[in-house]
């Protein structure tokens, strides 16, 4: 088998609302950007590295990305829609049992070891898969108006990267009703009655979201990682 990694990484930041978009602020000194290419590029099980930025980004050429990347300007809307132009893109220079591991620019904290852990957990598995930590906490919802509590056994908190046939990916995308509400790639897959395994990942896999995330990312990039 062939795996390759898709980063979407063509968002604005508006919840990190800095002056740049978040994938570029630096991290121990290194553009975020780069820490999560260089998870890709330490891996000796990844063929090959695709970058989805948006057509105007005026910040990669100084990420310079090294050998093996490949930047393609088809940043869309919505992250779905950055994935799907991303796929269509590559379509000549992959096959459809190929398999796309799908990684958000914003997850810097990526291991070498955990894109093996992933590669060797779902193995064959159909519906593909994806690495998620368990929910610790005690789950509150006010959905409905009054306070519910949802047991967290069985709860999941889903991370990237989330892996799938080349094939299976583009129909799921291309099929899904609505690019706002996927925010992640295994609910389109999981809407074809698909059921992606679960790896379970680790917290320095965090999502750099709030400005609060950026010293816990920089604290678990000065760790040693293998
Ligand atoms: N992303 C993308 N194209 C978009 C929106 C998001 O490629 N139109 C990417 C982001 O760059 C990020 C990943 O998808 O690497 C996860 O999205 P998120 O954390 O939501 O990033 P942003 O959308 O940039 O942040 P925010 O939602 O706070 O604006
Ligand atoms: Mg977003």
């Amino acid at each position: 088998k062939r795996y390759f990694a898709l980063i979407p990484a063509a968002g604005v930041g508006a919840r990190m609302a800095a002056s740049s978009p978040k994938q570029y602020l630096p991290l121990n000194g290194v553009p975020m950007l780069q820490h999560t290419l260089e998870a890709f590029r330490r891996s000796a099980l990844i063929a090959h590295t695709y970058v989805v930025v948006s057509a105007a980004d005026g910040y990669i050429d100084s990420v310079a990305p090294e050998g093996g990347v490949t930047v393609l300007r088809c940043g869309g809307a919505t992250r779905m829609d950055s994935i799907l132009n991303g796929l269509r893109a590559i379509r000549a220079e992959v096959r459809d049992d190929d398999m796309v591991l799908v990684h958000d620019a914003a997850r810097p904290g990526l291991t070498p070891a955990l894109i093996a852990k992933l590669i060797s957990a779902v193995g064959e598995h159909e519906g593909g898969g994806l690495l998620a930590l368990p929910v610790v906490d005690t789950v509150k919802s006010t959905r409905s108006g009054a306070l519910e509590t949802t047991p967290r056994d069985g709860l999941w908190l889903a991370q990237t990267p989330q892996m799938f046939s080349y094939a299976l990916l583009l129909r799921a995308l291309a099929l899904a009703p609505d690019p706002n509400a996927i925010t992640d790639d295994a609910s389109a897959v999981e809407m074809l009655g698909f059921s992606p395994k679960l790896v379970e990942g680790h917290p320095r896999n965090l999502k750099v979201t709030l400005p609060t995330d950026i010293a816990i990312a920089e604290m678990y990039l000065g760790q040693d990682s293998k």
